[in-house]
Protein backbone atom coordinates (compact mmCIF):
# COMPACT_ATOMS: atom_id res chain seq x y z
CA UNK A 1 0.00 0.00 0.00
CA UNK A 2 1.09 3.36 -1.19
CA UNK A 3 1.92 5.74 2.22
CA UNK A 4 -1.09 7.98 3.26
CA UNK A 5 -0.70 10.93 4.80
CA UNK A 6 -2.99 13.00 7.41
CA UNK A 7 -5.21 15.75 6.24
CA UNK A 8 -4.92 17.13 9.58
CA UNK A 9 -0.76 17.55 9.77
CA UNK A 10 1.88 15.60 11.19
CA UNK A 11 4.18 16.11 14.62
CA UNK A 12 7.33 17.72 13.47
CA UNK A 13 9.26 14.69 15.42
CA UNK A 14 9.34 11.64 17.18
CA UNK A 15 9.98 13.75 20.52
CA UNK A 16 6.91 15.97 20.24
CA UNK A 17 4.95 12.49 19.67
CA UNK A 18 6.36 11.48 23.24
CA UNK A 19 5.26 14.61 24.80
CA UNK A 20 2.23 14.80 23.57
CA UNK A 21 1.03 11.31 23.74
CA UNK A 22 2.63 11.55 27.83
CA UNK A 23 0.40 15.05 27.75
CA UNK A 24 -2.70 12.84 27.00
CA UNK A 25 -1.56 10.14 29.56
CA UNK A 26 -0.81 12.24 32.67
CA UNK A 27 -3.87 13.46 34.08
CA UNK A 28 -6.30 13.79 36.70
CA UNK A 29 -5.83 10.21 36.54
CA UNK A 30 -2.36 9.89 37.77
CA UNK A 31 -2.81 12.78 40.47
CA UNK A 32 -5.85 12.73 41.75
CA UNK A 33 -7.99 9.62 40.55
CA UNK A 34 -4.67 7.08 41.11
CA UNK A 35 -3.93 8.14 45.05
CA UNK A 36 -7.91 8.09 46.07
CA UNK A 37 -8.78 4.83 44.08
CA UNK A 38 -5.12 3.18 46.23
CA UNK A 39 -6.56 4.57 49.19
CA UNK A 40 -10.41 2.97 48.41
CA UNK A 41 -9.20 0.26 47.60
CA UNK A 42 -6.45 -0.69 50.07
CA UNK A 43 -3.14 0.22 48.94
CA UNK A 44 -0.32 -2.21 48.23
CA UNK A 45 -1.98 -5.69 46.54
CA UNK A 46 -4.10 -2.67 44.52
CA UNK A 47 -1.15 -1.09 43.15
CA UNK A 48 0.41 -4.34 42.07
CA UNK A 49 -2.70 -5.49 40.63
CA UNK A 50 -2.35 -2.36 38.71
CA UNK A 51 1.54 -2.38 37.51
CA UNK A 52 0.55 -5.74 36.06
CA UNK A 53 -2.46 -4.61 33.82
CA UNK A 54 -0.09 -1.61 32.58
CA UNK A 55 2.43 -3.67 31.52
CA UNK A 56 0.72 -6.55 30.46
CA UNK A 57 -2.42 -5.37 28.95
CA UNK A 58 -2.02 -1.60 28.49
CA UNK A 59 1.35 -1.10 26.95
CA UNK A 60 0.72 -3.82 24.17
CA UNK A 61 -2.60 -2.40 23.53
CA UNK A 62 -0.72 1.28 23.20
CA UNK A 63 1.72 -0.19 20.52
CA UNK A 64 -1.45 -1.62 18.88
CA UNK A 65 -3.68 1.34 18.99
CA UNK A 66 -0.35 3.49 17.57
CA UNK A 67 -0.07 1.37 14.92
CA UNK A 68 -3.39 1.41 13.17
CA UNK A 69 -3.26 5.07 13.67
CA UNK A 70 -0.04 5.80 11.90
CA UNK A 71 -1.57 3.44 9.25
CA UNK A 72 -4.46 4.15 8.63
CA UNK A 73 -3.13 8.50 8.95
CA UNK A 74 -6.99 9.36 10.14
CA UNK A 75 -9.55 10.04 13.02
CA UNK A 76 -9.87 6.59 15.03
CA UNK A 77 -13.27 5.29 12.95
CA UNK A 78 -12.23 6.26 9.73
CA UNK A 79 -8.61 4.55 10.34
CA UNK A 80 -10.21 1.43 11.82
CA UNK A 81 -12.54 1.53 8.47
CA UNK A 82 -9.46 2.25 6.47
CA UNK A 83 -6.76 -0.48 7.60
CA UNK A 84 -10.14 -3.33 8.16
CA UNK A 85 -10.73 -2.53 3.88
CA UNK A 86 -6.62 -2.92 3.88
CA UNK A 87 -7.21 -6.11 5.51
CA UNK A 88 -10.16 -7.33 3.20
CA UNK A 89 -12.07 -7.13 6.65
CA UNK A 90 -15.78 -5.97 7.29
CA UNK A 91 -15.91 -2.10 7.89
CA UNK A 92 -18.47 -2.60 11.59
CA UNK A 93 -15.47 -2.74 12.56
CA UNK A 94 -15.45 0.79 12.60
CA UNK A 95 -17.82 0.37 15.53
CA UNK A 96 -14.76 -0.02 17.53
CA UNK A 97 -14.14 3.76 16.73
CA UNK A 98 -17.51 5.06 17.58
CA UNK A 99 -17.50 3.24 20.83
CA UNK A 100 -14.30 5.30 21.40
CA UNK A 101 -15.62 8.67 20.60
CA UNK A 102 -18.63 8.22 22.50
CA UNK A 103 -16.80 7.19 25.47
CA UNK A 104 -13.98 10.42 24.85
CA UNK A 105 -16.93 12.62 24.75
CA UNK A 106 -18.21 11.46 28.16
CA UNK A 107 -15.22 11.02 29.75
CA UNK A 108 -14.90 15.16 28.56
CA UNK A 109 -18.03 15.93 30.46
CA UNK A 110 -17.41 14.65 33.51
CA UNK A 111 -13.05 15.49 33.49
CA UNK A 112 -13.74 19.22 32.57
CA UNK A 113 -15.79 19.80 36.39
CA UNK A 114 -12.96 17.95 37.87
CA UNK A 115 -10.51 20.30 36.08
CA UNK A 116 -12.72 23.04 37.03
CA UNK A 117 -12.16 22.21 40.67
CA UNK A 118 -8.87 22.55 40.01
CA UNK A 119 -8.75 25.89 38.58
CA UNK A 120 -10.82 27.25 41.60
CA UNK A 121 -8.03 26.39 43.84
CA UNK A 122 -5.62 27.90 41.85
CA UNK A 123 -6.79 30.89 42.50
CA UNK A 124 -7.40 30.21 45.80
CA UNK A 125 -3.79 29.06 46.59
CA UNK A 126 -2.77 31.82 44.71
CA UNK A 127 -5.08 34.16 46.86
CA UNK A 128 -3.60 32.97 50.37
CA UNK A 129 -7.27 31.00 51.18
CA UNK A 130 -5.35 27.98 52.70
CA UNK A 131 -3.02 29.45 54.85
CA UNK A 132 -2.82 27.96 58.34
CA UNK A 133 -5.88 26.18 57.33
CA UNK A 134 -7.17 22.96 59.31
CA UNK A 135 -8.02 19.61 58.37
CA UNK A 136 -11.67 20.75 59.26
CA UNK A 137 -11.94 23.83 57.66
CA UNK A 138 -10.17 22.22 54.54
CA UNK A 139 -12.70 20.13 54.48
CA UNK A 140 -15.23 22.29 54.92
CA UNK A 141 -14.37 24.45 52.30
CA UNK A 142 -14.45 21.48 49.81
CA UNK A 143 -17.98 20.64 50.61
CA UNK A 144 -19.02 24.63 50.35
CA UNK A 145 -17.04 24.31 46.76
CA UNK A 146 -19.17 20.91 46.19
CA UNK A 147 -22.39 22.47 47.15
CA UNK A 148 -22.07 25.95 45.30
CA UNK A 149 -22.89 24.95 41.46
CA UNK A 150 -22.65 29.06 39.89
CA UNK A 151 -18.90 28.39 41.10
CA UNK A 152 -18.62 25.26 39.82
CA UNK A 153 -19.98 26.17 36.46
CA UNK A 154 -17.55 29.04 35.60
CA UNK A 155 -14.43 27.25 36.33
CA UNK A 156 -16.35 24.39 34.50
CA UNK A 157 -16.93 26.70 31.63
CA UNK A 158 -13.40 28.06 31.90
CA UNK A 159 -11.56 25.01 31.26
CA UNK A 160 -13.92 23.93 28.78
CA UNK A 161 -12.72 27.28 26.98
CA UNK A 162 -9.21 26.52 27.05
CA UNK A 163 -9.52 23.08 26.02
CA UNK A 164 -11.42 24.50 22.61
CA UNK A 165 -9.05 26.88 21.97
CA UNK A 166 -5.94 24.40 21.73
CA UNK A 167 -8.54 22.17 19.95
CA UNK A 168 -9.65 24.58 17.63
CA UNK A 169 -5.99 25.26 16.75
CA UNK A 170 -5.17 21.97 14.67
CA UNK A 171 -2.29 19.40 15.05
CA UNK A 172 0.79 22.19 14.64
CA UNK A 173 -0.77 25.36 15.56
CA UNK A 174 -3.16 23.86 18.47
CA UNK A 175 -1.73 20.42 19.94
CA UNK A 176 1.87 20.77 18.97
CA UNK A 177 2.45 24.46 20.42
CA UNK A 178 0.75 23.52 23.41
CA UNK A 179 2.40 20.56 24.28
CA UNK A 180 5.90 22.67 23.08
CA UNK A 181 4.89 25.33 25.80
CA UNK A 182 2.90 22.80 28.65
CA UNK A 183 5.50 19.77 28.59
CA UNK A 184 8.39 21.00 29.73
CA UNK A 185 6.39 23.12 32.17
CA UNK A 186 4.50 20.40 33.82
CA UNK A 187 8.21 18.41 34.22
CA UNK A 188 9.77 21.32 35.72
CA UNK A 189 6.83 21.88 38.49
CA UNK A 190 7.17 17.75 39.29
CA UNK A 191 10.21 18.12 40.20
CA UNK A 192 10.40 21.38 42.13
CA UNK A 193 7.22 19.60 44.18
CA UNK A 194 9.25 16.38 44.19
CA UNK A 195 12.05 18.33 45.72
CA UNK A 196 9.79 20.20 48.17
CA UNK A 197 8.39 17.10 49.10
CA UNK A 198 11.56 14.91 50.02
CA UNK A 199 12.04 17.91 52.88
CA UNK A 200 8.83 17.94 54.44
CA UNK A 201 9.07 14.01 56.05
CA UNK A 202 6.62 11.49 57.08
CA UNK A 203 7.71 9.11 53.69
CA UNK A 204 7.42 5.70 55.59
CA UNK A 205 3.85 5.35 56.47
CA UNK A 206 2.89 6.44 53.02
CA UNK A 207 5.22 4.59 51.59
CA UNK A 208 4.66 1.46 53.49
CA UNK A 209 1.03 2.03 52.48
CA UNK A 210 1.10 2.19 48.56
CA UNK A 211 3.55 -0.66 48.44
CA UNK A 212 3.07 -3.14 51.22
CA UNK A 213 1.66 -6.38 49.92
CA UNK A 214 -1.87 -7.13 51.84
CA UNK A 215 -4.04 -9.35 49.63
CA UNK A 216 -6.84 -9.34 52.27
CA UNK A 217 -7.97 -6.09 51.27
CA UNK A 218 -8.40 -7.21 47.43
CA UNK A 219 -11.77 -7.95 45.89
CA UNK A 220 -12.25 -8.99 42.47
CA UNK A 221 -14.22 -5.53 42.21
CA UNK A 222 -10.52 -3.78 42.79
CA UNK A 223 -9.19 -6.29 40.08
CA UNK A 224 -11.44 -4.40 38.13
CA UNK A 225 -10.81 -0.68 39.29
CA UNK A 226 -7.50 -1.34 38.82
CA UNK A 227 -7.88 -2.63 35.02
CA UNK A 228 -10.51 -0.12 34.26
CA UNK A 229 -7.78 2.81 35.48
CA UNK A 230 -4.52 1.10 33.79
CA UNK A 231 -6.83 1.73 30.50
CA UNK A 232 -7.42 5.31 31.69
CA UNK A 233 -4.29 6.16 32.68
CA UNK A 234 -2.69 5.28 29.81
CA UNK A 235 -5.51 6.94 27.49
CA UNK A 236 -6.64 3.26 25.93
CA UNK A 237 -9.56 2.19 24.15
CA UNK A 238 -11.03 5.33 23.25
CA UNK A 239 -9.08 6.32 20.44
CA UNK A 240 -6.82 9.53 21.83
CA UNK A 241 -3.62 7.53 21.75
CA UNK A 242 -4.89 6.01 18.25
CA UNK A 243 -5.62 9.56 16.76
CA UNK A 244 -2.36 10.94 17.77
CA UNK A 245 -0.89 7.74 16.16
CA UNK A 246 -2.49 9.19 12.97
CA UNK A 247 0.12 12.35 13.15
CA UNK A 248 3.39 10.25 13.87
CA UNK A 249 6.37 10.78 11.44
CA UNK A 250 6.96 7.03 9.82
CA UNK A 251 10.26 6.98 10.77
CA UNK A 252 9.75 6.69 14.59
CA UNK A 253 9.73 3.84 16.19
CA UNK A 254 6.57 2.50 17.62
CA UNK A 255 8.15 -0.11 20.45
CA UNK A 256 10.45 2.35 22.24
CA UNK A 257 8.18 5.27 22.17
CA UNK A 258 5.22 3.51 23.49
CA UNK A 259 7.30 2.46 26.45
CA UNK A 260 8.71 5.80 27.10
CA UNK A 261 5.02 7.16 27.62
CA UNK A 262 3.60 4.16 29.42
CA UNK A 263 6.92 4.29 32.00
CA UNK A 264 6.75 8.93 32.04
CA UNK A 265 2.68 7.78 33.03
CA UNK A 266 3.49 5.36 35.90
CA UNK A 267 6.23 7.29 37.73
CA UNK A 268 3.68 10.35 37.89
CA UNK A 269 1.30 8.36 39.50
CA UNK A 270 3.40 7.28 41.67
CA UNK A 271 5.40 9.98 42.73
CA UNK A 272 2.02 11.38 42.98
CA UNK A 273 1.10 8.87 45.61
CA UNK A 274 4.46 9.36 47.68
CA UNK A 275 3.52 12.60 47.97
CA UNK A 276 0.01 12.75 49.06
CA UNK A 277 -0.02 9.52 51.36
CA UNK A 278 2.36 10.53 53.91
CA UNK A 279 0.17 13.99 54.55
CA UNK A 280 -2.66 12.03 54.60
CA UNK A 281 -1.12 9.79 57.48
CA UNK A 282 0.57 12.71 59.07
CA UNK A 283 -2.71 14.83 59.43
CA UNK A 284 -4.80 11.87 60.54
CA UNK A 285 -6.60 12.01 57.40
CA UNK A 286 -8.67 8.83 56.03
CA UNK A 287 -7.12 7.47 52.89
CA UNK A 288 -9.90 6.25 51.69
CA UNK A 289 -11.76 9.34 51.41
CA UNK A 290 -12.75 9.27 47.92
CA UNK A 291 -12.74 12.14 45.00
CA UNK A 292 -12.25 14.29 47.99
CA UNK A 293 -9.00 13.35 49.01
CA UNK A 294 -6.57 15.50 47.11
CA UNK A 295 -8.80 18.48 47.47
CA UNK A 296 -8.54 18.43 51.33
CA UNK A 297 -5.55 16.71 52.04
CA UNK A 298 -3.45 18.84 50.29
CA UNK A 299 -4.40 22.21 51.44
CA UNK A 300 -3.85 21.15 54.81
CA UNK A 301 -0.21 20.08 54.14
CA UNK A 302 0.15 23.15 52.23
CA UNK A 303 -1.35 25.70 54.39
CA UNK A 304 0.89 24.57 57.23
CA UNK A 305 3.91 24.00 55.51
CA UNK A 306 6.83 26.83 55.15
CA UNK A 307 6.04 27.84 51.69
CA UNK A 308 3.09 25.52 51.20
CA UNK A 309 1.67 28.25 49.87
CA UNK A 310 4.07 29.02 46.86
CA UNK A 311 4.35 24.82 46.49
CA UNK A 312 0.42 24.58 46.62
CA UNK A 313 -0.31 27.27 44.03
CA UNK A 314 2.54 25.35 41.92
CA UNK A 315 0.82 21.95 42.96
CA UNK A 316 -2.49 22.97 41.69
CA UNK A 317 -1.13 24.44 38.69
CA UNK A 318 0.72 21.23 37.80
CA UNK A 319 -2.74 19.05 38.09
CA UNK A 320 -4.36 22.43 35.81
CA UNK A 321 -1.64 21.73 32.78
CA UNK A 322 -1.67 17.96 33.30
CA UNK A 323 -5.75 18.15 32.70
CA UNK A 324 -5.30 20.62 30.01
CA UNK A 325 -3.08 18.68 28.21
CA UNK A 326 -5.46 15.11 28.54
CA UNK A 327 -8.57 16.96 27.72
CA UNK A 328 -7.33 17.99 24.91
CA UNK A 329 -6.79 15.09 23.27
CA UNK A 330 -10.32 13.59 25.14
CA UNK A 331 -11.79 16.17 22.38
CA UNK A 332 -9.50 15.26 18.98
CA UNK A 333 -10.96 11.54 17.62
CA UNK A 334 -14.32 13.13 17.47
CA UNK A 335 -13.02 16.87 15.95
CA UNK A 336 -10.69 15.08 13.41
CA UNK A 337 -13.98 12.60 12.53
CA UNK A 338 -15.88 15.82 11.78
CA UNK A 339 -13.46 17.73 10.28
CA UNK A 340 -13.15 14.43 7.71
CA UNK A 341 -16.57 13.43 7.27
CA UNK A 342 -18.36 16.71 6.77
CA UNK A 343 -15.38 19.08 5.88
CA UNK A 344 -15.71 21.24 8.55
CA UNK A 345 -13.41 23.59 9.76
CA UNK A 346 -11.75 22.80 13.18
CA UNK A 347 -13.12 26.03 14.89
CA UNK A 348 -16.53 24.73 13.95
CA UNK A 349 -15.50 21.14 14.39
CA UNK A 350 -14.33 21.73 18.20
CA UNK A 351 -17.23 24.12 18.96
CA UNK A 352 -19.90 21.55 18.20
CA UNK A 353 -17.92 18.98 20.80
CA UNK A 354 -17.40 21.75 23.09
CA UNK A 355 -20.71 22.89 23.79
CA UNK A 356 -21.94 19.86 23.91
CA UNK A 357 -19.77 18.71 26.09
CA UNK A 358 -20.02 21.44 28.51
CA UNK A 359 -23.90 20.86 28.96
CA UNK A 360 -23.79 17.30 29.43
CA UNK A 361 -21.16 18.45 32.12
CA UNK A 362 -23.75 20.94 33.87
CA UNK A 363 -25.61 17.36 34.68
CA UNK A 364 -22.51 15.83 36.42
CA UNK A 365 -21.51 19.77 38.76
CA UNK A 366 -25.06 18.82 39.84
CA UNK A 367 -24.66 15.53 41.20
CA UNK A 368 -23.11 17.26 44.10
CA UNK A 369 -26.08 19.33 44.87
CA UNK A 370 -29.06 20.23 42.30
CA UNK A 371 -29.29 16.51 41.22
CA UNK A 372 -27.86 15.15 43.60
CA UNK A 373 -31.11 12.69 44.10
CA UNK A 374 -30.99 11.60 40.30
CA UNK A 375 -29.56 8.36 39.59
CA UNK A 376 -28.34 5.92 37.09
CA UNK A 377 -28.19 2.59 38.41
CA UNK A 378 -27.51 3.58 41.81
CA UNK A 379 -25.20 6.11 40.52
CA UNK A 380 -25.57 9.77 40.47
CA UNK A 381 -24.60 11.15 37.28
CA UNK A 382 -20.91 11.87 37.56
CA UNK A 383 -20.22 8.31 39.26
CA UNK A 384 -22.17 6.73 36.47
CA UNK A 385 -20.26 8.17 33.86
CA UNK A 386 -16.80 7.81 35.76
CA UNK A 387 -17.79 4.23 36.09
CA UNK A 388 -19.39 2.91 32.80
CA UNK A 389 -16.46 4.99 30.69
CA UNK A 390 -13.29 3.77 32.84
CA UNK A 391 -14.90 0.38 33.96
CA UNK A 392 -16.77 -0.71 31.10
CA UNK A 393 -16.18 1.38 27.95
CA UNK A 394 -12.72 1.84 27.68
CA UNK A 395 -11.46 -1.90 28.29
CA UNK A 396 -14.42 -3.28 26.00
CA UNK A 397 -12.77 -1.06 23.23
CA UNK A 398 -9.22 -2.37 24.40
CA UNK A 399 -10.51 -5.72 24.13
CA UNK A 400 -11.84 -4.99 20.92
CA UNK A 401 -8.68 -3.45 19.64
CA UNK A 402 -6.29 -6.27 21.25
CA UNK A 403 -8.62 -8.61 19.12
CA UNK A 404 -8.51 -6.45 15.75
CA UNK A 405 -4.55 -6.07 15.25
CA UNK A 406 -3.72 -9.73 17.21
CA UNK A 407 -6.53 -11.82 15.21
CA UNK A 408 -8.07 -9.77 12.06
CA UNK A 409 -5.75 -7.48 10.65
CA UNK A 410 -2.82 -8.37 8.57
CA UNK A 411 0.13 -9.90 10.26
CA UNK A 412 2.52 -8.13 7.60
CA UNK A 413 0.95 -4.66 8.53
CA UNK A 414 1.94 -5.10 12.12
CA UNK A 415 5.21 -6.00 11.15
CA UNK A 416 5.54 -3.51 8.95
CA UNK A 417 4.64 -0.85 10.92
CA UNK A 418 6.72 -1.60 13.69
CA UNK A 419 9.27 -1.64 11.30
CA UNK A 420 10.88 -5.51 13.06
CA UNK A 421 14.41 -5.56 13.79
CA UNK A 422 13.99 -8.10 16.26
CA UNK A 423 11.74 -11.33 15.60
CA UNK A 424 11.94 -12.11 19.37
CA UNK A 425 10.40 -8.81 20.45
CA UNK A 426 7.82 -8.43 17.77
CA UNK A 427 6.53 -12.65 18.93
CA UNK A 428 6.58 -11.68 22.29
CA UNK A 429 4.47 -8.77 22.00
CA UNK A 430 2.68 -10.26 19.15
CA UNK A 431 1.85 -13.33 21.72
CA UNK A 432 0.58 -10.64 24.44
CA UNK A 433 -1.43 -9.18 22.81
CA UNK A 434 -2.96 -12.15 20.98
CA UNK A 435 -3.43 -14.32 23.79
CA UNK A 436 -2.76 -12.56 27.52
CA UNK A 437 -4.50 -8.99 27.09
CA UNK A 438 -7.60 -10.73 25.44
CA UNK A 439 -7.85 -13.31 28.30
CA UNK A 440 -7.31 -10.85 31.14
CA UNK A 441 -9.91 -8.36 30.21
CA UNK A 442 -12.28 -11.05 29.92
CA UNK A 443 -11.36 -12.74 33.25
CA UNK A 444 -11.89 -9.83 35.02
CA UNK A 445 -15.41 -9.25 33.17
CA UNK A 446 -16.83 -12.24 33.52
CA UNK A 447 -15.53 -12.86 37.51
CA UNK A 448 -17.43 -9.41 38.21
CA UNK A 449 -20.56 -10.09 35.95
CA UNK A 450 -20.64 -13.36 37.73
CA UNK A 451 -20.27 -12.19 41.20
CA UNK A 452 -22.83 -9.39 40.96
CA UNK A 453 -25.03 -11.63 39.66
CA UNK A 454 -24.80 -14.63 42.09
N1 LIG B 1 -5.09 9.64 30.69
C1 LIG B 1 -5.79 10.74 31.30
C2 LIG B 1 -5.47 10.78 32.78
O1 LIG B 1 -4.82 9.89 33.31
O2 LIG B 1 -5.89 11.74 33.41
C3 LIG B 1 -7.29 10.68 31.10
C4 LIG B 1 -7.68 10.38 29.69
C5 LIG B 1 -7.28 11.22 28.67
C6 LIG B 1 -8.37 9.22 29.43
C7 LIG B 1 -7.59 10.91 27.37
C8 LIG B 1 -8.70 8.91 28.14
C9 LIG B 1 -8.29 9.76 27.13
F1 LIG B 1 -8.56 9.44 25.92
NA1 LIG C 1 -2.68 9.01 33.25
Amino acid sequence: MQERQSIHGTWANRWIFILAATGSAVGLGNIWKFPYITGENGGGAFVLVYLFCILLVGIPIMMGEVLVGRRGRCSPINSMKETARESGLSSRWQLVGWMGALAGFLIFTFYSVIAGWVLHYIAGMAAGDFVDIGRDQAGGRFEALLAAPETMVIWHSVFVVLVMLVVAGGVNKGLERATRIMMPALFVLLLLLLGYSFTTGHFGEGLSFLFSFSPEALTWDSVLVALGHSFFTLSLGMGAILAYGAYMPKNASIGGTVLTIGLLDTVVALVAGMAIFPIVFANELDPGAGPGLMFITLPVAFGQMPGGQIFGFLFFLLVGVAAWTSAISLMEPATAWLVERFDLERLPACMLLGVAGWAVGIACLGSFNFLSDFKLMGMNTFDFLDFITANIMLPMGGLFLALYVGWFMKKAVAENELAVVNARYFQIWYLVLRFVAPVAVAIIFALNLYEKLA
